[in-house]
């Protein structure tokens, strides 16, 4: 049964504008007007025939074996591996002095990686890793900012085969423990701190916070620390015979590091994300389909062309970021920029100073971004020049049509085609996205699923909702890039994404948690989450999550999160919370529980408003009823109260908190 944060029926009864079809056709090179019909012909075909674009020691001999779904394997017998196609077959096709990363740190220093240099430090730092004992599948979760070194870092574990695991800058250290544990990491990778807005973000601390024991047993995995110096705000933190400096361990290893032949199945990362129950989940993408899945849609959808220089401003830290700045874009063999810090450092014009600094052509960033940078007013990109801008994407969230339009006329001068991109951290890369100079865009649609990808609209029994319909969106055939499972946990892998619709189809149907509508021209319009997963700013926090963090704290009883709609951010945490008997509501008491979320999960965890309740609102098997609290926070009419345990309860809280919104 699937739980609401926004149930499909209350987002389908929201109202969105759709606006009429605008022609945005941009030129492109791809200009293949059959290939969604042969892609669909025969997708296995489609796929290994983009798989030729790979470099294999070792070509596959079956494309795809489905025999044990919903544990798919992909070119099976292939061997091949991610750095290598990533950096080496660049430097030997001519690339060695082409930019293959443009970084510019927070405080304005920049710094230039050739293809030849990444292929130097990366092996350099491979060599490095094996010096302290990492082999072929030893897991290194690595904690850095958005330094050159993060996919340097990650390359270089690519590079012999040590699946890494990148954990966000802004997760606390309790968050960095579980994802160390979970993952049973031998390696830590991280700095001693990051530059944002100016003040330096204290890695290292947090680093030392997850290894200690002061949370539970710490992390007893991890055997060695690898540290950059960033900041210079932890020399005296060294701790001996743990610790290494990364200049050290790079100081005198050879410059060359043969790539290790990896099966085409062998796991490449993993990645923690947040759903619905328990703890974050370690999702696992493996070496040849991910890297295919990345290479294609950066190619297509981006219509990447070898003079680009191209920006996606995520966070390495989150799946755009591995596939979008690290793995697609050099797959591709192209230049990829990064940029560590805020968007408002020194000041609110910091990204367009970096547009016209490296006459960026393609721009990849969030709704979340263009709705903050809307009401900071076009002023600000107005100071630049943007003339070199050619084509803009979103990704994360819902885009409305509004904030389209706006980045469409105001970033992209009203030249620049708006590409949408619709997926997942368990999709790899995207999903359902325009392909420019084919797709008409519409403001607001990620248009239609890439070619090969058999998304579909389904409603609650199955039945496919036809044009005009909206319901579960779903995807009915593997493809490469797909998740393989959740990390050491194969039932929950099941439980999560192929239980919804089970019986429909052999094989089964995988459920991707997010609602969505189909128009009368067949272009998908998503909708949010139909589960308990709340996205703040494009960040995925799990309700469940939020709730373990609150009731941590020992004044509180019981929590109830849910997400509100939110201008800027998208959705905000609004928490509901009774506090243990004697406690006394008050303002230090709210302003203790943001700080406690903020501390045990992360910032962007933090909720926005806290309401306190003598109860909360449950059905009669005790299921806390986030629906609910949701058209309280939100200041609706209540929905369906039929399986409430106590109508009472809600009265009192509307009563209480129903007007203030
Ligand atoms: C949402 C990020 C609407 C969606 C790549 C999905 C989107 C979740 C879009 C995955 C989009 C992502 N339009 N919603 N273009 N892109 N989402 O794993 O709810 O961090 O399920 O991957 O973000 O978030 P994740």
């Amino acid at each position: 049964m699937v739980q609401n944060t926004g149930s499909i029926d209350a987002l389908l009864q929201e109202e969105r504008s759709f606006p009429p079809p605008a022609d945005f056709t941009a030129k492109a090179n791809m200009a293949d007007p059959d290939i969604y019909a042969k892609a669909a012909a025969d997708p296995e075909a489609f796929w290994a025939g983009l798989a030729e674009g790979l470099d294999w020691y070792q070509k596959w001999d079956t494309v795809l074996d489905w025999s044990d779904a919903p544990f798919a394997k992909w070119f099976i017998g292939g061997k091949l591996n991610v750095s290598y196609n990533c950096i080496d077959r660049h430097v030997k096709n001519g690339r060695r002095n082409k930019a293959a990363i443009v970084w510019e740190g927070e405080p304005g220093d920049w710094k230039v990686y050739t293809y030849g240099d990444l292929l130097r430090e990366v092996c350099q730092f491979a060599n490095g890793l094996k010096s302290l004992g990492i082999k072929k599948g030893d897991r290194v979760t690595i904690y850095l900012p958005m330094t050159p070194e993060l996919p340097i870092a990650m390359l270089a574990c690519a590079r012999i085969g040590a699946p890494h695991s990148v954990v966000f800058g802004g997760f606390s250290a309790e968050s960095l423990r579980d994802r160390i544990n979970d993952s049973e990491s031998k390696l830590l990778i991280t700095a001693d701190g990051g530059w944002r807005r100016g003040g330096v973000i204290p890695l290292k601390q947090n680093a030392d916070d997850s290894i200690s024991n002061e949370y539970g047993d710490g992390a007893p995995s991890v055997e060695k620390v690898v540290v950059l110096r960033r900041t210079g705000t932890a020399d005296d933190k060294m701790v001996d015979g743990r610790d290494i400096w990364w200049h050290d361990l790079m100081e005198g290893q050879p410059m060359t590091c043969e790539p290790e032949p990896m099966d085409s199945e062998d796991m490449l990362f993993l990645l923690y994300t947040s759903g619905t129950t328990g703890k974050p989940k370690g999702i696992v993408h493996t070496s040849a389909g991910y890297l295919l899945g990345t290479m294609a849609t950066t190619k297509w959808v981006f219509d990447i062309k070898e003079d680009d220089i191209y920006w996606c401003t995520a966070d390495i830290g989150w799946v755009t970021g591995h596939s979008y700045i690290v793995y697609g874009p050099l797959a591709n063999g192209a230049t990829t920029v990064m940029y560590e810090g805020s968007p408002d450092y020194p000041d609110r014009d910091r990204f367009w100073a970096i547009v016209a600094k490296y006459a960026v052509t393609i721009l990849y960033t969030a709704p979340t971004a263009i709705r903050t940078f809307m009401r900071w007013g076009e002023g600000y990109p107005q100071k630049h020049d943007m003339s070199s801008l050619r084509l803009m994407g979103t990704v994360g969230e819902p885009i409305n049509p509004e904030a389209w339009v706006w980045y469409w006329q105001h970033i992209g001068g009203g030249r620049c085609p708006v590409v949408d991109t619709w997926w997942q951290t368990e999709t790899g890369a995207m999903m359902i996205a325009p392909l420019p100079g084919l797709t008409t865009l519409k403001p607001g649609s990620a248009t239609k699923p890439f070619p090969g990808i058999q998304a579909e609209i389904l409603n609650a029994d199955g039945n496919p909702v036809g044009l005009g319909g909206g319901g579960y969106l779903v995807v009915k055939r593997p493809w490469p890039s797909m998740l393989r499972g959740v990390y050491g946990d194969p039932e929950r892998f099941i439980d999560t994404y192929w239980s919804r619709y089970t019986d429909l189809q052999e094989g089964g149907i995988y459920f991707t948690a997010d609602g969505a509508r189909l128009d009368e021209d067949g272009y998908f319009w998503l909708l949010g989450r139909v589960d308990d997963v709340i996205n703040v700013s494009g960040h995925r926090i799990g309700t469940m999550e939020v709730e373990s963090a609150l009731v941590d704290n020992q004044k509180v009883a019981e929590a109830a999160c849910i997400g509100k709609d939110h201008e800027v951010k998208g959705q905000a945490v609004v928490a509901f919370v009774t506090l243990k008997d004697g406690v006394d509501i008050s303002d230090d008491v709210v302003v203790e529980l943001k700080a406690h979320v903020a501390g045990k999960i992360g910032a962007m965890a933090r909720p926005d408003d806290i309401h306190f309740a003598a109860e909360l609102p449950k059905t009669r098997s005790g299921k806390i009823m986030r629906r609910l609290l949701r058209d309280v926070a939100e200041g609706r009419a209540l929905g369906d109260t039929t399986t409430l345990a106590d109508p009472a309860v809600v009265d009192s809280l509307k009563a209480q908190y129903g007007d203030e919104e």
